[in-house]
């Protein structure tokens, strides 16, 4: 997610930050800026590509030896050019690039407009710089001070590179979890958030840790100190990585990157968002609406594709948890079917895009039939954000890979939030349970990265039915939709056919495919159905199926019956679809690579489907 890039040195720094920029496109991002400090504190900055900013910055002042570049990928305010980053103070002496989300943005903002502080973007990260300046003038600070004290105010996510007009011989950079990276050279330094922009000119690096703040001045070495003002001794790393497989983050393709981001993901789905201290749940983005939504008639899901997946685990956890009426709809059927709706309805869109036109329209019948439509999207700012009355954004980052997959396991991470806000408010599951559900959630990131692990064994069964010509996929309750989902990801990057289906319903008629020659993948997590589930396995092996079985850890009796198992970690049944999603998402990716497919951009395939 998004890109940050600064440099201090004797060379000109305007093309050494947009060739690094160039390096972390790969990142994802809808915006990019510049700050170079020469004579002046010189901001660039647009919506677009890295070359739209070249050809904004064509012509102008660009001179200068230190220098802050950045691609956002919005989270705080639209991606247009005025929350484009860097971001000044408000007495423009400092600039700011800024990745990550300042969590309580909102309470430090309404602070610092009381004490005459004004804004011009919607972004958190101006927020920041604000409170630095704040800090700067009261206390009369060096800059590095500053931002160290600045960041103590904060909770969130950061990485930082900070300009100061005064004093042309640093650069200072903080992190808390968002990545940054130190590059030290003859005589200059670098920062950014990871090592491609930097690995050309030099392999010396040290990796910042969380609350750690560097002071990078010219002709000195590189200053470290913990956010308690600790001097710490920095740690000097050899790179030993090749340019060329740096540009996915060391991955093959963007889609395995984005599996194995899962972990991170997820919790940043999560962040601030559930309370372990408190035992509550809070999403902010749909508060004003959590009483329409808890007192609604019914619920309608609205979404497409993967999304639709998602959209079935949010009916079942809605319906489990809160106790109200939930309808799934294909948005293309339900905007074309002349659907009974009206004011006491809410219609929730889920959609990556936030630009699915099937989708859109689906929400905009909604509401011209009166309905509140709410929105569960990834990208900030995107249409379908722009349309809805309230929402709440995945914060999955930048999905690349035309195959959704940390995007549905960050759809189904907020409507499980979401079903269980709707329940705490209509008291409609014990207290107990209610704790005990959010315990297992806050596990879910360690969880999958566990899930993680069966990667190399996922390559091995992979290998022995790349060549099959059609695959089934069988689940029940909670793993249905995962089993959808499944087969849409071996279809969609292996061209195989294959199809999800309810296990039950086999019997009514799929069965009649099953041969030696059909593998047959069973999400058989304990809890649920677990034992009708072992028997539809033992249909299918009586008709020679081949079983890959997902189960929970430790399970031996569907480990006896299949022939190859994969095992995820346990959980409490309404978060199963999250781990269980894991080994299929690999198993379609590893199949789809041994057949020499296009991973990333499979064919007749778009990320964003704005068409009907
Ligand atoms: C997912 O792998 C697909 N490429 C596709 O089904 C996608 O989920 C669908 O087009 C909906 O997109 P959206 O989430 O951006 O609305
Ligand atoms: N939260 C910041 C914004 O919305 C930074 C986003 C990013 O990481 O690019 O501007």
């Amino acid at each position: 997610m998004c890109g940050i890039v600064a440099y201090i040195g004797n060379q000109e720094a305007y093309p050494i930050l947009i060739k690094g920029l160039r390096r972390l496109e790969y990142r994802g991002y809808d915006s990019a800026g510049i700050c170079l400090l020469g004579e002046n504190l010189n901001i660039y900055k647009c919506k677009g590509k890295v070359s739209d900013l070249e050809t904004f910055a064509k012509g102008k002042d660009i001179v200068g030896t230190i220098g802050i570049g950045h691609t956002r990928w919005a989270t705080h305010g639209e991606p247009n050019d005025l929350n484009a980053h860097p971001h000044y103070s408000g007495n423009e002496k400092l600039a700011i690039i800024h990745n990550g989300i300042i969590e309580n943005y909102d309470s430090l903002k309404k602070e610092l407009i009381q004490r005459g502080h004004e804004f011009k973007s919607d972004t958190d990260t101006e927020v920041l710089i604000h409170l630095i300046e704040d800090v700067q003038e009261n206390e009369n600070l060096p800059l590095a001070e500053a931002v160290r004290v600045a960041l103590t105010q904060v909770v969130g996510a950061y990485a930082i590179a900070v300009l100061d007009k005064s004093d042309t011989n640093v650069i200072i950079g903080a992190k808390k979890g968002s990545p940054m990276v130190v590059g030290i050279g003859k005589d200059e330094f670098f920062l950014a958030s990871d090592a491609t922009p930097i690995v050309e000119y030099t392999k010396e690096v040290v990796y910042l840790e969380d609350e750690q703040i560097v002071e990078l001045r010219r002709g000195q070495g590189v200053k470290v100190r913990s956010i308690e003002n600790e001097v710490l001794t920095p740690y000097i790393h050899e790179l030993e990585m090749h340019l060329e497989t740096l540009e996915k983050g060391g991955y093959e393709h963007f889609m395995l990157k984005e599996i194995f981001e899962q972990p991170k993901s997820i919790a940043d789905s999560m962040r601030g968002r559930y309370h372990i201290d408190s035992g509550t749940v809070s999403l902010g983005g749909i508060i004003d609406y959590e009483q329409k939504m808890a007192n609604a008639k019914r619920i309608i899901i609205v979404a497409c594709g993967t999304s639709w997946h998602a959209g079935l685990v949010g009916e079942y956890l809605i319906e489990d948890l809160a106790r109200i009426p939930v309808e799934v709809e294909y948005a293309s059927e339900f905007r074309y079917r002349n659907p009974i709706i009206g004011e006491d309805d809410v219609v929730i869109a889920i959609s990556q895009s936030g630009e699915t036109a099937d989708t859109l329209a689906a929400l905009e019948l909604a509401k011209s039939k009166g309905a509140t439509i709410i929105g569960v999207c990834n990208v900030v700012g995107s249409t379908i954000s722009r349309i809805t009355d309230a929402g709440s954004y995945t914060h999955a980052g930048p999905e690349i890979g035309v195959a959704s997959t940390k995007a549905f396991t960050s759809q189904v991470t907020v409507l499980f939030l979401m079903a269980m806000r709707l329940a705490h408010k209509r008291g409609s599951i014990p207290e107990s349970r209610f704790q005990q559900l959010l315990a297992a959630l806050e596990k879910i990131p360690a969880k999958v990265e566990e899930a993680l692990q069966s990667a190399d064994l996922v390559k091995y069964i992979a290998g022995q039915y790349k060549d099959a010509h059609n695959f089934l996929y069988l689940g029940r309750g909670y793993n249905f939709p995962v089993a959808l989902e499944g087969a849409l990801k071996l279809k969609e990057i292996s061209y195989i056919h294959a199809e999800g289906y309810p296990a039950a319903e086999m019997k009514h008629g799929p069965i009649a495919l099953i041969d030696e020659e059909m593998p047959v993948v069973v999400i058989a997590t304990k809890k649920g159905s677990y034992d009708k589930v072992i028997s539809n396995i033992q249909e299918v092996k009586a008709r020679k199926g081949k079983i890959i079985a997902v189960v929970t850890k430790g399970d031996t009796t569907a480990a006896e019956l299949a022939d190859h198992v994969l095992e995820i970690p346990e959980t409490e049944e309404e978060l199963v679809p999250i781990l269980a999603s894991i080994p299929l998402q690999l198993l379609s990716y590893y199949i789809a690579v041994m057949r020499g497919c296009n991973v990333d951009q499979p064919r007749n395939l778009a990320k964003s489907v704005t068409v009907e």
